[in-house]
Protein backbone atom coordinates (compact mmCIF):
# COMPACT_ATOMS: atom_id res chain seq x y z
CA UNK A 1 0.00 0.00 0.00
CA UNK A 2 1.05 3.20 -0.99
CA UNK A 3 0.21 6.45 0.92
CA UNK A 4 -1.10 9.94 -1.37
CA UNK A 5 0.88 12.51 -1.45
CA UNK A 6 -0.21 15.45 0.90
CA UNK A 7 -3.55 17.32 -0.81
CA UNK A 8 -3.27 20.67 -1.30
CA UNK A 9 -5.81 23.04 0.39
CA UNK A 10 -6.93 26.70 -1.16
CA UNK A 11 -8.24 29.47 0.91
CA UNK A 12 -9.83 32.82 0.00
CA UNK A 13 -12.28 35.08 1.80
CA UNK A 14 -15.63 33.43 0.65
CA UNK A 15 -14.28 29.42 0.76
CA UNK A 16 -11.99 26.43 1.57
CA UNK A 17 -11.30 23.49 -0.52
CA UNK A 18 -8.90 20.76 -0.48
CA UNK A 19 -7.61 18.66 -3.97
CA UNK A 20 -5.79 15.07 -3.88
CA UNK A 21 -3.21 14.51 -6.94
CA UNK A 22 -4.74 11.39 -6.68
CA UNK A 23 -7.45 11.34 -8.81
CA UNK A 24 -7.73 15.34 -8.83
CA UNK A 25 -10.00 14.29 -6.47
CA UNK A 26 -12.02 17.60 -4.48
CA UNK A 27 -12.37 16.42 -0.98
CA UNK A 28 -13.46 19.34 0.56
CA UNK A 29 -15.64 22.49 -0.57
CA UNK A 30 -16.99 24.72 2.53
CA UNK A 31 -18.26 28.42 1.90
CA UNK A 32 -17.32 30.80 4.41
CA UNK A 33 -19.45 30.45 7.48
CA UNK A 34 -21.40 27.09 5.97
CA UNK A 35 -21.31 23.43 6.76
CA UNK A 36 -18.76 21.21 4.28
CA UNK A 37 -21.39 20.41 1.28
CA UNK A 38 -19.55 17.53 0.14
CA UNK A 39 -19.57 14.31 1.78
CA UNK A 40 -16.23 12.28 3.08
CA UNK A 41 -16.56 8.73 4.57
CA UNK A 42 -14.70 8.25 8.27
CA UNK A 43 -13.89 4.96 6.69
CA UNK A 44 -11.94 6.67 3.70
CA UNK A 45 -8.52 4.38 2.34
CA UNK A 46 -6.12 6.82 1.66
CA UNK A 47 -4.11 4.92 -0.72
CA UNK A 48 -2.87 4.56 -3.85
CA UNK A 49 -4.86 1.60 -4.99
CA UNK A 50 -8.32 3.36 -4.46
CA UNK A 51 -10.51 5.98 -5.03
CA UNK A 52 -11.28 8.36 -2.34
CA UNK A 53 -14.92 7.22 -0.50
CA UNK A 54 -16.63 10.80 -0.77
CA UNK A 55 -15.74 14.24 -2.60
CA UNK A 56 -15.76 14.13 -6.54
CA UNK A 57 -14.28 11.05 -8.10
CA UNK A 58 -13.26 11.87 -11.96
CA UNK A 59 -15.01 8.69 -13.53
CA UNK A 60 -13.43 8.23 -16.76
CA UNK A 61 -12.98 6.86 -19.75
CA UNK A 62 -15.83 4.64 -19.03
CA UNK A 63 -18.57 4.60 -15.85
CA UNK A 64 -18.67 1.16 -14.10
CA UNK A 65 -17.69 -1.48 -16.26
CA UNK A 66 -17.94 0.48 -19.33
CA UNK A 67 -19.99 0.02 -22.55
CA UNK A 68 -18.79 -3.25 -22.93
CA UNK A 69 -19.14 -4.85 -19.50
CA UNK A 70 -16.21 -5.74 -18.69
CA UNK A 71 -13.98 -2.54 -18.36
CA UNK A 72 -11.41 -2.63 -15.29
CA UNK A 73 -11.11 -1.10 -13.11
CA UNK A 74 -14.31 0.05 -11.82
CA UNK A 75 -15.24 4.19 -13.30
CA UNK A 76 -12.15 4.25 -15.04
CA UNK A 77 -8.65 4.91 -14.51
CA UNK A 78 -8.66 8.94 -13.86
CA UNK A 79 -10.02 8.57 -10.55
CA UNK A 80 -6.70 6.52 -9.72
CA UNK A 81 -3.47 8.86 -11.91
CA UNK A 82 -1.78 10.99 -10.51
CA UNK A 83 -2.30 14.08 -11.74
CA UNK A 84 -0.18 17.20 -11.52
CA UNK A 85 -1.28 20.77 -10.72
CA UNK A 86 -0.76 23.31 -13.42
CA UNK A 87 -2.30 26.69 -12.08
CA UNK A 88 -3.68 28.40 -9.70
CA UNK A 89 -5.45 31.99 -9.88
CA UNK A 90 -6.74 33.72 -6.60
CA UNK A 91 -9.31 36.52 -6.38
CA UNK A 92 -10.90 37.96 -3.50
CA UNK A 93 -14.13 36.08 -4.10
CA UNK A 94 -12.85 32.47 -5.46
CA UNK A 95 -9.81 30.60 -5.86
CA UNK A 96 -9.33 28.47 -9.00
CA UNK A 97 -6.95 25.70 -9.58
CA UNK A 98 -6.20 23.68 -12.91
CA UNK A 99 -5.05 19.81 -12.84
CA UNK A 100 -3.67 17.98 -15.93
CA UNK A 101 -3.49 14.52 -16.91
CA UNK A 102 -1.76 13.15 -20.28
CA UNK A 103 -1.60 9.98 -21.69
CA UNK A 104 -1.54 8.05 -18.44
CA UNK A 105 -2.37 4.01 -19.04
CA UNK A 106 -1.86 3.56 -22.59
CA UNK A 107 -2.41 -0.23 -21.60
CA UNK A 108 -6.40 0.82 -20.88
CA UNK A 109 -6.84 3.56 -23.25
CA UNK A 110 -4.88 3.60 -26.38
CA UNK A 111 -5.59 7.14 -27.89
CA UNK A 112 -3.35 9.87 -27.00
CA UNK A 113 -5.35 12.45 -25.11
CA UNK A 114 -4.95 15.53 -22.30
CA UNK A 115 -7.93 15.98 -19.34
CA UNK A 116 -7.78 19.08 -18.02
CA UNK A 117 -9.81 19.74 -14.75
CA UNK A 118 -10.73 22.90 -13.53
CA UNK A 119 -12.03 23.69 -10.03
CA UNK A 120 -13.18 27.01 -8.43
CA UNK A 121 -13.95 27.65 -4.59
CA UNK A 122 -16.24 30.30 -4.07
CA UNK A 123 -19.82 31.27 -2.72
CA UNK A 124 -20.28 29.09 -5.17
CA UNK A 125 -18.27 25.65 -6.66
CA UNK A 126 -17.73 24.61 -10.42
CA UNK A 127 -15.69 21.77 -12.15
CA UNK A 128 -15.13 21.36 -15.57
CA UNK A 129 -13.46 18.48 -17.07
CA UNK A 130 -11.86 18.99 -20.64
CA UNK A 131 -10.85 16.20 -22.93
CA UNK A 132 -8.74 17.03 -25.87
CA UNK A 133 -7.70 14.26 -28.43
CA UNK A 134 -4.41 14.83 -29.56
CA UNK A 135 -3.85 11.95 -31.48
CA UNK A 136 -4.92 11.14 -35.85
CA UNK A 137 -8.14 8.94 -35.05
CA UNK A 138 -11.35 9.88 -32.99
CA UNK A 139 -12.38 7.76 -29.86
CA UNK A 140 -15.30 7.82 -27.42
CA UNK A 141 -15.65 7.61 -23.94
CA UNK A 142 -18.01 8.04 -20.92
CA UNK A 143 -17.02 10.49 -17.88
CA UNK A 144 -18.92 11.55 -14.81
CA UNK A 145 -17.90 13.59 -11.86
CA UNK A 146 -19.25 11.46 -9.44
CA UNK A 147 -20.23 14.06 -6.51
CA UNK A 148 -21.00 13.01 -2.74
CA UNK A 149 -23.01 15.26 -1.69
CA UNK A 150 -23.53 16.05 1.97
CA UNK A 151 -27.16 15.83 3.64
CA UNK A 152 -28.70 15.84 6.90
CA UNK A 153 -30.81 12.37 6.47
CA UNK A 154 -31.41 11.61 3.05
CA UNK A 155 -34.62 9.91 3.55
CA UNK A 156 -36.12 13.78 4.64
CA UNK A 157 -34.51 14.72 1.32
CA UNK A 158 -36.09 14.95 -2.22
CA UNK A 159 -34.48 15.92 -5.42
CA UNK A 160 -36.68 18.44 -7.75
CA UNK A 161 -35.90 18.82 -11.51
CA UNK A 162 -36.00 15.34 -12.72
CA UNK A 163 -40.25 15.16 -13.01
CA UNK A 164 -40.96 13.45 -16.23
CA UNK A 165 -37.11 12.32 -16.77
CA UNK A 166 -36.86 9.05 -18.27
CA UNK A 167 -33.88 6.62 -16.04
CA UNK A 168 -32.47 3.78 -16.05
CA UNK A 169 -32.41 1.53 -12.70
CA UNK A 170 -29.16 -0.08 -12.06
CA UNK A 171 -29.59 -1.56 -8.40
CA UNK A 172 -30.10 -5.00 -10.32
CA UNK A 173 -26.54 -5.03 -11.40
CA UNK A 174 -27.42 -3.99 -14.87
CA UNK A 175 -29.63 -1.15 -16.41
CA UNK A 176 -33.60 -1.84 -16.77
CA UNK A 177 -35.66 0.45 -18.25
CA UNK A 178 -36.03 3.34 -19.26
CA UNK A 179 -38.34 4.59 -16.38
CA UNK A 180 -40.28 7.41 -16.15
CA UNK A 181 -40.15 9.95 -13.08
CA UNK A 182 -43.26 10.73 -11.57
CA UNK A 183 -42.73 14.27 -9.42
CA UNK A 184 -39.84 15.07 -6.77
CA UNK A 185 -36.88 11.69 -6.28
CA UNK A 186 -37.12 10.64 -2.57
CA UNK A 187 -34.88 7.43 -1.74
CA UNK A 188 -36.56 5.34 -0.18
CA UNK A 189 -34.02 2.07 -0.55
CA UNK A 190 -30.84 1.44 -2.15
CA UNK A 191 -31.03 3.65 -5.37
CA UNK A 192 -28.68 3.89 -8.46
CA UNK A 193 -30.26 5.52 -11.73
CA UNK A 194 -29.16 7.29 -14.97
CA UNK A 195 -31.53 9.89 -15.15
CA UNK A 196 -31.64 11.15 -19.40
CA UNK A 197 -31.79 14.68 -18.37
CA UNK A 198 -30.36 18.47 -18.52
CA UNK A 199 -32.33 20.02 -16.22
CA UNK A 200 -30.83 22.05 -13.09
CA UNK A 201 -31.41 18.94 -9.84
CA UNK A 202 -32.04 20.95 -6.27
CA UNK A 203 -31.82 18.57 -2.87
CA UNK A 204 -33.89 19.79 -0.68
CA UNK A 205 -32.54 18.97 2.89
CA UNK A 206 -34.64 20.13 5.71
CA UNK A 207 -32.74 18.73 7.95
CA UNK A 208 -29.44 21.05 7.36
CA UNK A 209 -32.21 23.50 6.04
CA UNK A 210 -30.33 24.18 2.80
CA UNK A 211 -30.58 23.19 -0.81
CA UNK A 212 -27.79 22.67 -3.30
CA UNK A 213 -28.33 23.05 -6.55
CA UNK A 214 -26.59 21.22 -9.50
CA UNK A 215 -26.25 23.16 -12.66
CA UNK A 216 -24.86 21.16 -15.30
CA UNK A 217 -23.36 21.85 -18.63
CA UNK A 218 -22.75 19.40 -21.19
CA UNK A 219 -24.04 16.71 -19.29
CA UNK A 220 -26.93 14.60 -20.82
CA UNK A 221 -27.19 12.05 -17.84
CA UNK A 222 -27.48 12.74 -13.93
CA UNK A 223 -27.10 9.55 -11.85
CA UNK A 224 -28.53 9.68 -8.68
CA UNK A 225 -26.95 7.30 -6.44
CA UNK A 226 -27.46 5.78 -2.12
CA UNK A 227 -26.40 2.64 -1.33
CA UNK A 228 -28.99 2.26 1.62
CA UNK A 229 -27.95 -0.83 4.25
CA UNK A 230 -27.27 -3.89 3.05
CA UNK A 231 -24.70 -2.58 0.17
CA UNK A 232 -23.28 0.13 2.68
CA UNK A 233 -22.32 -2.89 4.60
CA UNK A 234 -20.46 -4.49 1.55
CA UNK A 235 -18.12 -1.37 1.05
CA UNK A 236 -15.04 -1.29 3.75
CA UNK A 237 -14.20 1.92 2.95
CA UNK A 238 -18.10 3.00 3.48
CA UNK A 239 -19.36 3.19 7.33
CA UNK A 240 -22.40 0.97 7.89
CA UNK A 241 -24.33 3.84 9.37
CA UNK A 242 -22.71 6.59 7.16
CA UNK A 243 -25.84 6.03 4.56
CA UNK A 244 -28.06 8.87 5.55
CA UNK A 245 -25.69 11.43 5.17
CA UNK A 246 -25.13 11.36 1.29
CA UNK A 247 -26.51 11.62 -1.37
CA UNK A 248 -24.49 11.38 -4.75
CA UNK A 249 -26.06 13.65 -7.97
CA UNK A 250 -23.22 13.17 -11.05
CA UNK A 251 -23.10 15.20 -13.31
CA UNK A 252 -22.43 12.39 -16.25
CA UNK A 253 -22.22 11.29 -20.19
CA UNK A 254 -23.10 7.48 -19.81
CA UNK A 255 -23.74 4.80 -22.66
CA UNK A 256 -25.67 6.14 -25.54
CA UNK A 257 -24.72 9.82 -24.41
CA UNK A 258 -20.99 8.75 -24.88
CA UNK A 259 -18.73 11.26 -26.20
CA UNK A 260 -17.00 10.54 -29.92
CA UNK A 261 -14.27 13.12 -30.41
CA UNK A 262 -12.06 13.37 -33.66
CA UNK A 263 -8.44 14.30 -33.41
CA UNK A 264 -7.33 17.56 -32.65
CA UNK A 265 -11.13 18.70 -30.83
CA UNK A 266 -11.98 19.06 -27.32
CA UNK A 267 -15.43 18.34 -25.06
CA UNK A 268 -16.37 19.96 -21.43
CA UNK A 269 -18.37 18.70 -19.74
CA UNK A 270 -18.75 20.42 -16.04
CA UNK A 271 -21.21 21.74 -13.14
CA UNK A 272 -21.83 24.21 -10.85
CA UNK A 273 -23.28 24.11 -7.10
CA UNK A 274 -25.04 26.78 -5.57
CA UNK A 275 -26.25 26.63 -1.99
CA UNK A 276 -30.03 28.29 -1.09
CA UNK A 277 -31.85 27.59 2.31
CA UNK A 278 -35.03 25.87 2.25
CA UNK A 279 -38.34 27.93 2.10
C1 LIG B 1 -22.33 4.97 -8.88
C2 LIG B 1 -22.80 3.75 -9.61
O1 LIG B 1 -22.07 5.97 -9.80
O2 LIG B 1 -21.14 4.66 -8.17
C3 LIG B 1 -23.03 2.63 -8.61
O3 LIG B 1 -24.00 4.05 -10.32
C4 LIG B 1 -21.75 2.38 -7.81
O4 LIG B 1 -23.43 1.45 -9.30
C5 LIG B 1 -21.30 3.68 -7.18
O5 LIG B 1 -22.00 1.41 -6.84
C6 LIG B 1 -20.00 3.58 -6.39
O6 LIG B 1 -19.00 3.06 -7.20
P1 LIG B 1 -17.56 2.78 -6.63
O7 LIG B 1 -16.79 2.08 -7.71
O8 LIG B 1 -16.94 4.11 -6.28
O9 LIG B 1 -17.75 1.93 -5.39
Amino acid sequence: MVQLLPPRTFTCPTARGVIYHHGAHVTDWTPTGQEPVLWMSEKVRFDTETALRGGIPICWPWFGAGRDGVSSPLHGFARLAEWRLVDTVESADQVKASYLLVDARPDKFAHPYRLTYEVSFGRDFSAALTVRNTGSSRFSFEAALHTYLKVGDVRQVRLTGLDGADYLDRVAGHEVGPHTQQGDVTVTGETDRIYQSTNDITVVDPTLNRSITVSRMNSNDAVVWNPWIDKARTMSDFGDDEWPGMICVETANVAEHAVTLLPGKEHTMGFTLTLGSVA
